[in-house]
């Protein structure tokens, strides 16, 4: 029988292949999923062999992840607790996804992985699983096993004369896709601390660093979805990877949250998504001069509940479906382009355009025309106004 372990080739995964050897009898298939986390792929299929697995699955699942995940989640506005753009959250749908369709493929019995039991990707892991296919078992080692440090964890590989595998630079606890890089511990674990920006950021500068000189882009987008950076068409993994570039230098994207996990604590983390906070607002401008007043604003309820029910495991629902579908209607006008400057941190709008724009700079103007005559306002805003009014007669009438 075979298990279907989530391997990112650190060190909390690389423990569990020993460990699923001497505690079960399961032949050990690891599988990598590259969600854009590139740099940490190299020699990774020779380490999980010499490590005692069976195969090794290297799953490039980078353009699904835009296009099915990440496309879907910028036209609805998700954003966690206001803050967080959720890259954690939404990777781990797509990555449970894909260990399922190896476990399928293999015949496995069971799906492994490496998320504590402190955290939320454990619930976004087995929830997916769980809608895509019951019959899998998880194993969760750090929900079994007496292990308790990273000291626990090299000294079980060292007894084993196993390879340790380790982290180059510094020990915050980090989680990196093509969307965004999560950055947890150290000096972050105490909310009074300001986050040690210096050395800590990965994928940009912050705001003071940036230069003085402000970066003027434009975004194209057909339907809800970007297509073009200053009218060249790229495709979505090769826009966001460029806007990645461009927020980074200017100091874009940067989150310190203190946010509420599922499980029932704080924790603190600094996120940083740089193209991601571009695209975001972009999409935004769009919305504001396409979508009508009462579109608009139902949507950011919508938004609201989409951000749940990514950060709490939810994508493979039908609540999410349906939501989802709810987005898409509304996509069909959000087509045009819209101008930004990128500077220290900041991404000021520019200017949009649409051919869907509910913008009328006739009605708008204070010349009277054929819409709108001002006399009409007084009637309008007598009966829009008659329940105050009704309120305050008899409230004065009581008090007589
Ligand atoms: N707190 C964020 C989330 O729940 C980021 C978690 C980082 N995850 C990780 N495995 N290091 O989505
Ligand atoms: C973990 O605990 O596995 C990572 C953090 C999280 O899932 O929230």
């Amino acid at each position: 029988e075979k298990v279907v372990l989530a391997y990112s080739g650190g060190l909390d995964t690389s423990v569990i292949i020993p460990w699923l050897k001497e505690n079960y009898d399961y032949d050990v298939i690891a599988v990598c999923i590259n969600v854009g986390q590139d740099a940490e792929l190299e020699g990774l299929e020779e380490r999980a062999l010499s490590m005692g697995v069976s195969k090794v699955y290297v799953e490039n699942v980078k353009d699904e992840f835009m296009r099915e995940y990440v496309f879907p989640m910028i036209q609805s506005g998700a954003i966690y607790e206001s803050k967080y753009y959720l890259g954690t959250s939404i990777a781990r749908a797509v990555i449970a996804k894909t260990l399922v369709n190896v476990a399928l493929k293999e015949g496995a019995v069971a799906i492994c992985h490496g998320c504590t039991g402190k955290g939320n990707d454990q619930i976004r892991f087995e929830l997916g699983i769980a809608a895509l296919a019951p019959h899998l078992k998880v194993i969760a080692p750090w929900r079994i096993w007496d292990i308790s440090s990273r000291e626990e964890e090299i000294e079980y590989l060292e007894k084993r004369g196993l390879p340790v595998p380790m982290k180059k630079e510094d020990s915050y606890s980090r989680d990196r896709n093509m969307w965004h890089i999560s950055h947890e511990g150290l000096e972050l674990e105490d909310p009074w601390n300001a986050p040690n920006y210096e050395t800590l950021l990965k994928l940009g500068v912050s705001p003071e660093q940036a230069p003085d000189k402000a970066t003027t882009i434009t975004l194209t987008f057909n339907q809800g979805i970007p297509t073009h950076l200053n009218g060249e068409a790229m495709e979505p993994s090769a826009l966001l990877e460029k806007l990645n570039e461009l927020g980074g230098a200017n100091g874009i994207g940067i989150e310190d949250i203190v946010e509420n996990r599922v499980v029932g604590m704080k924790s603190r983390g600094v996120y940083e998504t740089p193209g991601g906070t571009i695209l975001y607002k972009a999409h935004e401008e769009l919305e504001h001069l396409t979508l009508d007043r009462e579109t608009y604003r139902y949507k950011q309820e919508i938004a609201l509940e989409f951000a749940d029910l990514i950060y709490n495991g939810k994508w493979f629902t039908p609540l999410r479906e349906a939501l989802q579908a709810f987005v898409t209607s509304t996509q069909q006008v959000v087509t045009g382009e819209v101008k930004l400057k990128l500077y220290k941190g900041n991404v000021i709008p520019q200017g949009s355009s649409s051919p869907f724009s509910l913008y009328s700079e006739a009605l708008a103007s204070f010349t009277t025309g054929d819409l709108y005559n001002h006399k009409d306002a007084d009637g309008f805003i007598r009966l829009y106004g008659l329940p105050l009014r009704v309120r305050a007669l008899k409230a004065a009438e009581n008090h007589k």
